[in-house]
C-alpha cells in the first residue's frame, strides 16, 4: 500500500472533522485529506470564507479561502468514482464552484445564473458528480472576481490503473495583488492593460480617463506563487536519484500566462490539459490560464534546481517558484542552468494518443462558427466576442451529437486562453490534440477547434483571464 492508497482508506477517520480545524491551520490544509470515502463516492466539505495568508513573500494579506487556505484542499479520487462536495458559503456574497475541464451535467458546472443561481450567504449546495474521465483539472469559483481573491484548488483524477511514478508533485500557478494588505487598492491598482502598451499611453490613461479606477482592469502582480507559497518560502520538491517524477501543473492565475521550466532536466510532457498526448521532450513549457500540463522528467542530474516561471510577453525575470533537492545534496547554491538553447512546447508538438474518454470528430464538421476577439484598444477595457461584450453576445447553437468548428481570430494585442465548459475539444494542429483550453495568440492570432457537442445544456465560453471575462469576453454555447 503506498502513502496514497493510505490515505485513501484512512480518508473515512480523518475527513469529516477537517473543515473547522483548517479555518486556523491554512498550512495545514494543504496536506490533509479533506475527503471522506462512503460506499463508492468520496465526499469533501468546504467551508468558503474571508481568510489572510502569508506567501513567504510580500506582507500578510487578505483573501477568500477554501477552509481557510489556498489553494483549496486537493481532490482527488478514482475515475469512476463519485464526488460530492458539499460547499458552505460564508461570504456576504454569493459563490459557486466550477469544475474546470470535467465535463460534468450542466446543473453541475457552477457557473452563476447560467447552470444554477449562486449559492447564497450562509447557505450550501452539495455538487456531485461521476469523476470522469482521468487527469488532471483545477476547481474554482466562477463568481464575480474570487478566482483572483484565492478560491481555486486542483482536482486529479486518477486512472484506474496505477502510472508507476515514483513521485508526484501537483503545482498550482498563481498571480498575486498583495499590496495594501490585498485590499481595495490591490484590486483597483490595474494599470496596465497590456505590457505591450508603452508608458507614454499608460499616462495618457491615467489622466482620468474613464479608466481610472476601473474594477474590470487587471491588478499589477508583484508576486507569483506556487500552492499559495511563493520563492524561497515553499518547502523543496525531494526527489531522490533515479526517481521517475510527474508533475501536474496548472495555472490557477487570473490574467497571467506563464513560462515554466526546470533548470537542470527536460520535461516529457505526456499530458495536456488532462488528455493523453505522444510524449514529447521540451525545456519550457507556456500555460495559459486555465490550461493543465503533465509533465515527467527522470531525476538523473543530482542537485538543488529551481522551477522557474516569469509571465510571457514581459521583461520580468524569471523567478525561482520551487526548489527541486536530491537527497543527500548539501550545497543549498541553486545550480546554474546552462546555456543551451531552450525548446519550448507549442500545439503543434502536440499529438494525441488514443482516448476512449472523449468522441472524436474524424473530420465531420456540421456548423461553424467564426469568432472574433477584440478589445482593450487604447486602454479600453472592453474585450469583445464579435464586437458584443456579455451577457449580449451571441450564444452559439449545436445540436446534441453534432460536430462544431470554432474559429477563433485575436485582433488585440494581448493572448486569450479560450476555454468552453462541458467538453473537449480537438485543437486543429495536425496531431489533433484534445483541450479544454486553448491559448489564442495576440496579435492577428489564429486558432480553430472542433468538437462532439456530446454534453446537454447551457456551456459557458469564455476567455480564462478574469478581466477578459468579466469585461464582456464570454458567451453561451447551448447544446440540445
Ligand atoms: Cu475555469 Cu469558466 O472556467
Ligand atoms: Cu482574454
Amino acid at each position: 500500500m503506498d502513502r496514497r492508497e493510505f490515505l485513501l482508506k484512512s480518508g473515512l477517520a480523518t475527513g469529516v472533522g477537517i473543515v473547522g480545524a483548517c479555518r486556523t491551520e491554512a498550512r495545514r490544509a494543504e496536506r490533509a485529506p479533506a475527503g471522506a470515502t462512503s460506499g463508492q463516492g468520496r465526499e469533501y466539505r468546504v467551508a468558503v470564507a474571508p481568510a489572510e495568508v502569508d506567501l513567504g513573500a510580500g506582507p500578510r494579506f487578505k483573501i477568500l479561502g477554501y477552509n481557510g487556505a489556498v489553494p483549496g484542499p486537493e481532490i482527488r479520487v478514482r475515475e469512476g468514482e463519485t464526488v460530492r462536495v458539499m460547499v458552505e458559503n460564508q461570504l456576504d456574497e454569493g459563490t459557486t464552484i466550477h469544475w474546470h475541464g470535467v465535463p460534468v451535467p450542466n446543473r453541475m458546472d457552477g457557473v452563476p445564473d447560467v447552470t444554477q443561481a449562486p449559492i447564497a450567504p450562509a447557505s450550501a449546495f452539495a455538487y456531485e458528480f461521476v469523476a470522469r474521465p482521468a487527469g488532471t483539472y483545477l476547481y474554482h469559483s466562477h463568481a464575480g472576481y474570487q478566482l483572483d481573491q484565492g478560491l481555486h484548488g486542483a482536482l486529479v483524477i486518477e486512472p484506474r490503473q496505477f502510472t508507476g511514478h515514483d513521485r508526484e508533485f501537483v503545482l498550482a500557478l498563481e498571480d498575486w495583488a498583495t499590496f495594501d494588505g490585498g485590499g481595495p487598492a490591490a484590486a483597483r491598482a490595474g494599470r496596465v492593460a497590456s505590457s505591450m502598451m508603452g508608458g507614454m499611453m499608460r499616462g495618457m490613461m491615467q489622466g482620468g480617463g474613464d479608466d481610472d479606477g476601473n474594477p474590470l482592469r487587471q491588478p499589477r502582480y508583484d508576486v507569483y506563487a506556487i500552492n499559495g507559497q511563493a520563492g524561497s518560502a515553499a518547502p523543496p520538491l525531494k526527489v531522490r536519484q533515479g526517481d521517475k517524477v510527474r508533475l501536474r501543473l496548472l495555472n490557477a492565475s487570473s490574467a497571467t500566462v506563464f513560462l515554466v521550466r526546470l533548470a537542470g532536466h527536460t520535461l516529457t510532457v505526456t499530458h495536456a490539459d488532462g488528455r493523453p498526448v505522444k510524449p514529447v521532450i521540451v525545456d519550457v513549457l507556456q500555460i495559459g490560464m486555465g490550461e493543465r500540463y503533465d509533465a515527467e522528467l527522470i531525476a538523473n542530474n543530482p542537485g538543488i534546481w529551481p522551477l522557474l516561471a516569469k509571465p510571457v510577453d514581459s521583461d520580468r525575470r524569471a523567478e525561482p517558484l520551487r526548489t527541486l533537492r536530491y537527497d543527500g545534496i548539501a550545497s543549498r547554491t541553486p545550480s546554474s542552468a546552462g546555456g543551451k538553447e531552450l525548446r519550448t512546447l507549442r500545439y503543434d508538438d502536440l499529438v494525441a494518443l488514443p482516448d476512449d474518454a472523449v468522441p472524436s470528430v474524424r473530420g465531420r464538421v456540421d456548423r461553424t462558427v467564426r469568432l472574433m476577439l477584440s478589445g482593450g484598444m487604447m486602454g479600453s477595457s472592453l474585450w469583445t466576442i464579435n464586437g458584443r461584450r456579455y451577457p449580449n453576445t451571441e450564444s452559439v447553437q449545436i445540436a446534441h451529437g453534432e460536430c462544431a468548428r470554432l474559429e477563433y481570430s485575436n485582433m488585440s494585442m494581448m493572448p486569450h486562453p479560450m476555454h468552453l465548459h462541458g467538453h473537449f475539444f480537438e485543437v486543429d494542429v495536425p496531431g489533433r490534440p484534445r483541450k479544454d483550453t486553448v491559448l489564442v495568440p495576440a496579435h492577428m492570432g489564429r486558432v480553430a477547434v472542433e468538437l462532439v457537442a456530446d454534453n446537454p445544456g447551457a456551456w459557458f465560453h469564455h476567455c480564462h483571464n478574469l478581466y477578459h471575462q468579466m469585461a464582456g469576453m464570454a458567451s453561451v454555447v447551448r447544446v440540445g
